[in-house]
């Protein structure tokens, strides 16, 4: 279709009077068959097909008519009329008789026979699958996310990264991908040198390979304040600093040892964050891990003379990329002091990422997903396209920046505590708990239920709130920090859908005579038999989980499955159950 429509375009530009080839019958035909055998339901990787943009639209939409009438020379409404025709015998078994709404929309909805069907074979799936097949298209994933920056404060930024990057990973694995957590943490850079020199002098044992391991070296974050202060104040501490980053890149141990002494100071403060995220898996490959590909990366862009000298630096100059004044912006890739950065460190790390024959051997991802807030966009596109521009990324390989936008106080203006400081994330996690707590125990109807498992249901709920709140906006939107509505019992939180769960494992329990069983045992699939619409509702939702997954995959908009499952137990709640199975008006209401 697109080919012949070019031609007829491209002619018409020369100016030559040629009219646009006319089409036989049966190319007519091929035409249409083509694109009926692209409306695979199910599909929606194809974009012939999309999700219904409303309910009464029915389950699909197939848009294809419009696009092809001009090159059939037909009516968009008789295109679609073909398009119908020949995709009746392929359909007939799960949907209705398509609808032309509009113009030459064509609407697709499932019979209730095969919701059914379909909705009964979710539930045989005793694996926890829900019947749904690993993808026939696995890759290499590896997805960057959480990286926080040694010796200095894990801020709300990270925290939106660590919660966003651990959900992808979930999804992507479920989906059957081969899934590599990366924390490129921040522990390589100029700023070491102050803070090993500021050891040097305040825990000399830090700096001895033999002790260093023992040394408490108290609160990173007022370390790294004393180190910058005598930095900025101490042109004599300025000189070691640099000489001892020196040494520090050289490989001398006693420098090592402190850098060594640091880096696990912190892990230590960042791991106690993931253990109260239940965050696994993730693997420790922070920016010193490339230090020894860097002078590789930047020898390849000198080579191409893709790299140039300007005012003492190394930089990379790339169309389009400006300054507020116009003049081109540069990619540093060596500073004039001859140390590498930022820009320098992603270089080598995609380059170890996608190739395969980097020294010591790639990761060879097919996929490589940067999980970071949106104000590193121009960053991770201009490295994007330099690692391109030099060759570093393989023809099948796609380097995407999962940005996201800035956590606000509720105020609009900047996250901080009353007094302006930056929130610890220890104390915003156990704030959440605390105040489910206080909701959860001023309930009488947990009178009489033991403290142990109070305390874990408001842990579930708070820590649950915080990462649904990331997991439910729009991850490119900023949004504004708020307790109350993410531990709001109303509306598309945590507190809901924990709520709806609760439910849904009542009537089960209630519907089947299971006392405490835990965990619940599900009943095995039965009959589904269609009483009211409610139902079809529910599992017309049910059918589209594949197509949810297939676009939250390609598009990595966690939003999307928060949505759904709201959808999802909002139309379970529409359902009525016979009162003797129902637990809504009775223990797990928690309102
Ligand atoms: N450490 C960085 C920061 O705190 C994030 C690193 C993101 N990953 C990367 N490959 N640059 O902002």
């Amino acid at each position: 279709k697109l080919n012949r429509k070019k031609k007829g375009k491209k002619k018409k530009k020369e100016g030559a009077q040629v009219e646009e080839d006319v089409l036989s019958e049966d190319e007519k035909m091929e035409i249409v068959e083509r694109a009926v055998a692209n409306a695979k339901p199910f599909d929606i990787a194809d974009t012939m097909v999309t999700l219904a943009t409303r309910p009464e639209f029915g389950d699909y939409q197939i848009n294809a008519a419009l696009g092809l009438s001009r090159a059939l020379k037909m009516s968009p409404h008789e295109c679609a009329g073909l398009i119908v025709e020949k995709l009746l015998p392929v359909i007939y078994e799960y949907m209705e008789e398509p609808e032309i709404a509009g113009p030459g929309f064509i609407n697709l909805r499932f019979k209730n026979d095969y919701l059914a069907a379909a909705t009964s074979q979710m539930a045989a799936d005793a694996t926890g699958r829900l019947s749904l097949p690993e993808t026939k298209k696995k890759e290499k994933i590896i997805v960057d996310f959480s990286s926080p920056n040694i010796a200095k404060e894990m801020h709300v930024g990270h925290l939106r990264s660590t919660i966003i990057g651990d959900t992808l990973c979930n999804l992507l694995e479920f989906v059957g991908h081969d899934v590599i957590r990366l924390n490129h943490v921040g522990d390589w850079g100029t700023q070491f040198g102050m803070l090993v020199e500021h050891l040097r002098d305040e825990y000399p044992a830090a700096l001895s390979a033999e002790s260093s391991a023992n040394v408490d070296l108290g609160d990173l974050v007022e370390l790294y304040k004393a180190a910058k202060k005598r930095f900025d104040a101490d042109p004599d501490f300025k000189i070691k600093a640099r000489e001892c980053v020196v040494q520090l890149q050289a490989g001398n141990d006693d420098e090592v040892a402190a850098w060594k002494a640091l880096c696990a100071a912190s892990r230590v403060e960042y791991q106690k964050i993931y253990d109260m995220l239940n965050i696994r898996g993730l693997v420790e490959r922070g920016e010193s891990f490339y230090n020894p590909y860097l002078n590789d990366v930047v020898s390849a862009l000198e080579s191409q003379r893709f790299a140039v000298e300007s005012e003492g630096t190394l930089a990379v100059f790339l169309d389009g990329y400006k300054n507020r004044d116009g003049t081109p912006l540069p990619m540093i890739v060596r500073k004039s002091d001859g140390g590498f950065n930022y820009a320098t460190t992603d270089l080598a790390a995609i380059r170890h990422r996608v190739e395969f024959e980097v020294e010591g051997g790639g990761e060879k991802a097919d996929r490589v997903l940067y999980v970071t807030d949106a104000g590193q966009s121009q960053h991770f596109n201009m490295v994007f396209e330099a690692a391109k521009q030099a060759g570093f990324v393989p023809e099948n390989s796609s380097l995407e920046h999962v940005s996201f936008g800035l956590v606000q106080g509720a105020d609009g203006k900047k996250f901080a505590t009353r007094s302006g400081d930056t929130v610890k994330l220890k104390d915003l996690l156990n704030e959440a708990v605390r105040i489910a707590s206080e909701d959860i125990c001023q309930r009488s109807e947990n009178d009489c239920v033991s403290k142990e498992i109070l305390g874990r249901v408001a842990k579930t709920v708070g820590i649950g709130a915080v990462k649904y709140a990331d997991l439910s906006m729009n991850r490119e939107s900023n949004y504004r920090f708020s307790y109350e509505r993410m531990l709001s019992l109303n509306g598309n939180t945590a507190p809901y859908m924990l709520y709806a769960y609760a439910r849904i494992c009542g009537i089960i329990r209630k519907s089947t005579g299971q006392k405490d069983e835990k965990p619940i045992k599900w009943p095995e699939a039965s009959e589904i038999i269609i009483t009211e619409e409610a139902e079809v509702e529910l599992m017309r939702n049910l059918a589209h989980l594949p197509d949810i997954l297939l676009e939250v995959e390609r598009d990595l908009y966690p939003n999307k499955i928060c949505d759904y499952l709201f959808e999802t137990s909002q139309k379970f709640n529409k359902v009525s159950f016979s009162s003797s199975c129902d637990t809504r008006k009775s223990e797990v209401d928690m309102r």
